[in-house]
């Protein structure tokens, strides 16, 4: 049997994927010890494996190496195993490869057995998956959100801000967001019930964060400039809940914050989090989750694109911001 998946065959320079990425078909390898294969039925699109395709050695993974199959979250059924706890049909999600097939250490790659009972499988890397788990920890960990706390978050239309938004409210604080567009930012007001958006594409965004009256958490996605426009609007010992960076991803800069002295002047507390250091909470992080979900407060849109040889357009879809929620790849069965 043979097996079709994207490979990675040089760094992408800014959003120039289909140029350093190249769809191959090999034969699919057989499963060796303690692994599993998974026919992939939806592919996650992440904007932090956007990271692994550069070659900064200093981030929180190494670089894939040029030549390896680009690796990301998958779901899909078990067709072969050679591991006890993941049997043929099993319904799993693991960290796997953006193909039709994944061949994965089941313990390595996170790989986990997923309830049948959902309906809709999307959930899994949604509300009820690492976006949820990230949104989550971020907003009541990491950044101490108590309520009646005023919290903003970048990226906010985006899988991981969306949800950090839904689950700010649920927590009891008053929520801002930050997105681009005037379309996102009425839909993070009428839709989501946020206080305020922001455009940060409109400009002026320091003046337009005064609205907020103060920030006490700020959830970061995104770094970059914007990160100066709220470190001089937070409130005396905030929390800047560093999740992610994206605005240097495609860039390849990196974010220096001028305004860093309001970090003594305000007292403020900056953290950064990265889920596979609390996936052994991932149980209970999901049951709460899952409360919420079922009960029809955490709600995220999935935009979703079809067939394997359209993940390019998917991601970049994600990276440049055309997307109102979750980016999912969903492959023929
Ligand atoms: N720490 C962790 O463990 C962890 C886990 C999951 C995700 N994350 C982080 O969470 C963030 C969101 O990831 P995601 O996978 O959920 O993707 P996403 O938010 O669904 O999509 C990425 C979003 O980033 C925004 N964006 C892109 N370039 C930008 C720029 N230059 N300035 C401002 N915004 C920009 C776009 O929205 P706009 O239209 O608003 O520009 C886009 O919708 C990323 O930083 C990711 O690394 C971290």
């Amino acid at each position: 049997m043979t097996n079709r998946f994207w490979r990675i065959d040089a760094r992408p320079e800014g959003n120039q994927f289909t140029s350093a990425l190249s769809l191959v078909e090999a034969p699919l390898a057989e499963p060796g010890e303690g692994e599993i294969v998974i026919r992939n039925a939806m592919l996650s699109m992440d904007a932090g494996t956007r990271m692994w395709m550069s070659d900064r050695e200093d981030g929180y993974q190494p670089p894939l190496p040029l030549g390896a199959a680009m690796s990301g979250l998958v779901i899909g059924r078990v067709t072969a195993s050679r591991h006890p706890d993941f049997p043929e049909g099993t319904l799993v999600r693991a960290f796997g490869q953006w193909g039709d097939f994944s061949v994965v250490d089941a313990g390595l790659s996170g790989a986990i057995v997923l309830e049948e009972s959902v309906a809709d499988w999307r959930a899994w890397f949604g509300p009820l998956g690492m976006n949820g788990w990230t949104a989550l920890w971020g907003i009541e960990s990491t950044g101490a959100a108590k309520p009646g706390e005023t919290v903003l978050v970048s990226a906010a239309a985006g899988a991981t801000g969306l949800l950090a938004c839904q689950i700010a409210k649920l927590l009891g604080c008053e929520v801002w967001g930050m997105a681009g567009g005037a379309e996102k930012c009425a839909a993070l007001t009428r839709d989501y019930g946020l206080t305020g958006a922001i455009d940060y594409k409109a400009g002026n965004v320091r003046a337009a964060l005064a609205a907020t009256g103060g920030i006490d958490v700020y959830f970061d996605n995104v770094g970059g400039p914007l990160l100066d426009d709220v470190l001089v609007n937070m409130n005396h010992y905030g929390r800047v809940a560093v999740c992610g960076l994206v605005a240097d991803y495609n860039s390849g800069t990196r974010t220096h914050p001028s305004e860093f002295d309001q970090v003594l002047m305000r007292r403020l507390r900056i953290e950064g989090f990265f889920s596979p250091d609390f996936m052994h909470h991932g149980p209970e992080l999901t049951a709460r989750l899952r409360q919420w979900h079922e009960a029809g407060e955490l709600d995220l849109p999935y935009d979703v694109t079809h067939g394997l040889e359209n993940t390019l357009v998917a991601y970049d879809r994600m990276l440049s911001g055309k997307n109102m929620g979750k980016v999912i790849v969903e492959l023929e069965a």
